[in-house]
C-alpha cells in the first residue's frame, strides 16, 4: 500500500498529465464558447480543478516574512496566485503556474523526524513551513493579511443592512456578504484535489468533484463541502471493440449490486482517509443511507465534508440549480435572503432533523419564481423541451435531460423588484395549500400530493421522491407563521421605510434587517409553547385531581 500511495500521489505520471492537459484544453475551449456571457458550470469546474491541481496548502507562521516566503517558493516555479486565511492557525494557498512547480517543491519537502511517535509516510500537498532562521524583521509581527472564510455575525449583518437606502440594496448587500469568495471557492476545489490524491491510491484515474452549494451558485461562506468520488472516467470509458483479431479486457471483481459496490468503495476509501489522510478527522461511514457517504472534517480548511460516490443525479441537480441562478440575478438574491432569514429563525439547522433543508428552501424559491406573472424562470419541462441531442441524460431510469445552452432560453420580461418579490414570497407561502398540494418545479404548477407528508416537494429528477420527507408538521407550521409575520412586517411603514443613516451613528434597524430580528411569533411563542405545554397540562391535571380528591395522574 505504501508503494502504491507514493506512486499514485506523484504528480508526474504521464497518463495523469495527459488527462489534465486534455481537461484544461477542453476548459479553455468551453470558456471561449461562453454563451451569452455565461460560463458553463463544466468550464468553471475544469478551470478551478486545473488551479487546484497546481496548488499546495501550507501551514504558516505569522512571524515569517511574507516576501521571504514567496522568494523561497518562487525557486520552484512561477506563482500564479497565493493567499492566506486563518483556521486554527494561518494557512497559505499557493498556486503555481505549472504542476512542475508543485513537484519541485514536494521534492524538497522533508518527512518530519519525531522520536516517540510513528508517522504514516503519506506525502501530500498539505505541508508545514518551518523557520530555521532567527527572528524576521519586526514589521512582520502582525502577520499576513487573511481572507475571510466565514460569514459576518448576524448582528453585524443587521447593522450593515440597516445602513442601506432600499430593500433592494439590502437584499443585494446580503448576497454579497454571504456568497462564497473566489478564495473560498478555490479552497473547496483544492480540498477535493487533495482527497483525490488519497482515493487515487486505489483508483488512479478517479476524480473528486464538488457538488451542491459549493458550486451551484447558492453557497454561503461556511457551508459544507459535498463531494463525489467519480469513477466514470475509468468505467465509463468505452474503447471500441475491434471487429476481428485479438482484444483484451480487464478482469474485474463483481459486486452484488451497484449500491453494494459503492458501499465497499466508500468503506475502503473511508479507512484510508481516516488512517492516512493528513488533516482529515472524525471520519464517519454512513453507508446505509439512501445515498451512502463518508462524513469528516478537513481541519486545515475548516470544511465539514460529505463524500459520496456514484451520485450522478446530484451532479445534474447541481447543474440545474446553477443554470437557474445564472438566468436572472434575482434568483440568487432571493435564495440567499430566504436562506439567511430561515437560518436566523431556526427554520433550518446545521443538525439533521425534522427541519426544512436549504435545498428544499431553494426549490421553494424557484417554484415561487415560476409562479410569478409573467414567470421569472421557466419550468424544468420547458428546459427539457429546449434540450439538444447532446443534452440527453437518463440516469438509473430518471430522465435528467435539460438544455445546457443558455442562449436557447428566452426569458419573459418580468420587472418586479426584489422588494416586491420578497414580500410576495412570504405572502405566497403564508397562504399556500400545503395540506393538499405538492411543489413541483418540473411542471411549474402545484400538483395534488401523491402521499401524506406535511410538506411535499417533488425531487426534480427522481420524481417519486419527496425532497422534504423529513419535515414534520410543527416545522412547517413555524415556517408558515414566520412567512405570515414577515409579510405583515413588510407592509408596515415603520419597517418598509428607509431610515436615513448618518455616518458614524448607530443605524436604526429597518426593512430586511427587521425581518432578521428575533421573531414575535413562531420563534419565541413556538418555543415557549413547546416547553410550557406539558408542564401546564401536568399542573392542570394535578389541580383537578386535588379538587376531586383523587390520586394525582401518573406521569406519561
Ligand atoms: N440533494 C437532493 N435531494 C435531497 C438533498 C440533497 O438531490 N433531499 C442534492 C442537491 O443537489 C443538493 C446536494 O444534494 O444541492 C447537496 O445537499 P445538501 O448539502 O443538503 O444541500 P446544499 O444544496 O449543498 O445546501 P447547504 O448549503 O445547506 O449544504
Ligand atoms: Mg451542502
Amino acid at each position: 500500500l505504501r508503494t502504491s500511495l507514493k506512486l499514485h500521489t506523484s504528480l508526474h505520471t504521464s497518463a495523469g498529465t495527459n488527462v489534465v492537459a486534455a481537461r484544461e484544453e477542453r476548459a479553455r475551449k468551453d470558456v471561449t464558447d461562453e454563451k451569452d456571457g455565461h460560463k458553463s458550470l463544466y468550464a468553471l469546474q475544469a478551470e478551478r480543478q486545473g488551479q487546484a491541481e497546481r496548488s499546495v496548502l501550507i501551514s504558516y507562521h505569522s512571524r515569517i516574512n511574507e516576501k521571504k516566503f514567496l522568494k523561497y517558493l518562487s525557486k520552484h516555479g512561477d506563482i500564479n496566485k497565493y493567499y492566506f486565511y486563518e483556521s486554527y492557525g494561518i494557512y497559505a494557498v499557493v498556486e503555481f503556474g505549472s504542476r512542475e512547480g508543485v513537484a519541485s517543491l514536494l521534492e524538497e519537502a522533508a518527512i518530519p523526524s519525531v522520536n516517540h511517535e510513528a508517522m504514516v509516510p503519506f506525502k501530500s500537498r498539505l505541508l508545514s513551513l518551518r523557520n530555521l532562521c532567527s527572528a524576521d524583521s519586526p514589521n512582520q509581527q502582525s502577520g499576513p493579511q487573511c481572507q475571510p472564510q466565514t460569514t459576518v455575525p448576524i448582528n453585524q449583518l443587521i447593522q450593515t443592512l440597516s445602513k442601506e437606502g432600499s430593500i433592494d440594496q439590502q437584499v443585494t448587500s446580503l448576497t454579497e456578504a454571504y456568497q462564497l469568495t473566489e478564495e473560498n471557492s478555490r479552497l473547496r476545489f483544492l480540498v477535493c484535489s487533495l482527497l483525490k490524491d488519497i482515493a487515487a491510491a486505489y483508483f488512479p484515474e478517479c476524480t473528486v468533484r464538488p457538488f451542491g452549494s459549493s458550486v451551484n451558485g447558492f453557497g454561503k461562506l461556511g457551508c459544507d463541502l459535498d463531494m463525489i468520488l467519480d469513477l466514470d472516467g475509468i468505467s465509463g470509458r468505452k474503447t471500441k471493440m475491434p471487429r476481428s483479431g485479438l482484444s483484451l479486457e480487464y478482469q474485474l471483481k463483481r459486486a452484488n449490486s451497484e449500491r453494494s459496490a459503492t458501499q465497499s468503495i466508500l468503506s475502503v476509501i473511508g479507512e484510508c482517509v481516516d488512517q492516512f489522510g493528513p488533516g482529515c478527522v472524525g471520519v464517519q461511514k454512513i453507508l446505509n443511507a439512501r445515498c451512502p457517504l463518508l462524513r469528516f472534517a478537513h481541519q486545515p480548511s475548516g470544511f465539514q465534508c460529505d463524500l459520496t460516490a456514484n451520485n450522478r443525479v446530484a451532479i445534474k441537480s447541481t447543474e440545474l440549480l446553477y443554470l437557474y441562478g445564472e438566468l436572472d440575478p434575482r434568483v440568487r438574491h432571493l435564495v440567499f435572503t430566504v436562506r439567511c432569514w430561515a437560518r436566523t429563525h431556526g427554520i433550518t439547522s446545521s443538525i439533521p432533523g425534522a427541519w426544512i433543508s436549504n435545498f428544499s428552501l431553494t426549490v421553494m424559491v424557484l417554484f415561487f419564481l415560476q409562479r410569478r406573472s409573467p414567470p421569472i424562470i421557466p419550468t424544468l419541462d420547458h428546459l427539457k423541451d429546449l434540450a439538444g441531442p447532446a443534452d440527453k441524460s437518463v440516469i438509473e431510469g430518471n430522465d435528467c435531460t435539460f438544455v445546457s445552452d443558455f442562449s436557447k432560453i428566452q426569458l419573459e420580461s418580468n420587472t418586479e423588484t426584489l422588494e416586491q418579490l420578497l414580500h410576495e414570497f412570504f405572502e405566497f407561502y403564508a397562504t399556500f395549500p400545503f395540506s393538499k398540494m405538492s411543489i413541483n418545479i418540473r411542471k411549474g404548477k402545484e400538483q395534488n400530493k401523491p402521499e401524506v407528508a406535511p410538506l411535499h416537494i417533488q425531487n426534480p429528477f427522481e420524481i417519486s421522491l419527496n425532497v422534504s420527507k423529513n419535515v414534520n408538521a410543527t416545522q412547517l407550521e413555524r415556517f408558515v407563521a414566520l412567512c405570515q409575520e414577515s409579510s405583515w412586517l413588510l407592509q408596515q411603514s415603520e419597517t418598509s421605510t428607509p431610515r436615513g443613516y448618518k455616518e458614524g451613528s448607530t443605524p436604526t434597524t429597518w426593512g430586511l434587517a427587521t425581518l432578521l430580528l428575533p421573531s414575535q411569533v413562531a420563534g419565541i411563542k413556538g418555543r415557549k409553547k413547546r416547553r410550557l405545554e406539558p408542564a401546564s397540562v401536568r399542573i392542570k391535571g394535578l389541580l383537578e385531581s386535588l379538587k376531586n380528591n383523587q390520586n394525582p395522574p401518573k406521569k406519561s
